[in-house]
């Protein structure tokens, strides 16, 4: 793994912006992981103002999300659709249906399948984006007693209801479940780059990189992975976690 170390949530945007728009400008027919969430906002902002200048150009780009919230229509403001786009496809030359995230709303089985094959029909990912659940979780691939292969629906945690519902109107308010890409699926992606920013995934961010690969703690089997670059602010590096700038296992 490679760990880039910066000094705020600003600077680990502007870097994963750079690597995903190199990644672009190198294959401009790139397929793109995505993720949701409060730590790539950044990252997409950062991406809408390189549009805006002309320094990358998505027409060509494909993209598949992670995951979605189970019985949440596209429409729906809490939606992962929704949020992609208002954070990013609104905002660049991506043709929408070149932009692919889970249906919240179909028969769950027959959709992982529909899924896990468009993934391949596109020749798998290029390059995957993840931010870090406190729990481990990436994707919505929870703590679990063994790694999941391809794209299934899950029952969220506590952990995850916990820190999700801020997002809700209410906890009640918020879906007890999802459908995500599996671990295997990420884990073909032929690059991943994993963003971590704040004090309180410190622990998460630890046991990502040095704890034991285990599926009770599903990031940590990134350290598998032939070419994963970290992205962490300083708050979300813990001092004494044997790291230097780069670290290649
Ligand atoms: C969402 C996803 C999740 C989030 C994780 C961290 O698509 O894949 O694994 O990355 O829950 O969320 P934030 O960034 O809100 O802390």
């Amino acid at each position: 793994m490679k760990v880039i170390r910066v000094n705020s949530y600003e600077e680990m945007s502007r870097r994963a912006a750079d690597i995903i728009a190199a990644q672009i400008n190198k294959k401009p027919d790139s397929v793109l992981g995505l993720a949701t969430g409060s730590t790539p906002e950044g990252t997409y902002a950062e991406l809408v103002s390189d549009y805006e200048k002309g320094k990358v150009d998505f027409s060509l780009v494909r993209t598949v999300n992670l995951d979605e919230y189970e019985g949440l229509s596209p429409e729906s403001p809490q939606s992962y659709r929704y949020f992609m786009n208002k954070r990013l496809f609104e905002h660049i030359n991506i043709d929408p249906d070149n932009t692919h995230i889970p249906g919240g709303l179909s028969d769950e089985a027959e959709e992982c399948k529909r899924y896990e094959e468009l993934i391949s029909s596109l020749g798998g990912i290029d390059l995957q984006l993840l931010g870090l659940g406190h729990n481990g979780h990436i994707g919505f691939n929870e703590p679990a007693q063994e790694f999941a292969r391809h794209t299934h629906p899950v029952e969220l945690t506590e952990s995850t209801i916990e820190a999700n519902s801020r997002l809700f109107q209410s906890r009640e308010e918020m879906p007890r479940r999802a459908v995500t890409m599996g671990i295997g699926t990420i884990m073909q992606a032929k690059q991943i780059l994993l963003i971590v920013s704040g004090g309180d995934k410190k622990e998460a961010l630890r046991r990502t990189l040095c704890g034991p690969i285990r599926p009770d703690f599903p990031a940590s089997v990134l350290q598998l992975h032939r070419d994963v670059t970290v992205i962490a602010d300083e708050a979300a590096l813990s001092k004494d976690t044997t790291l230097s700038q780069d670290i290649a296992f």
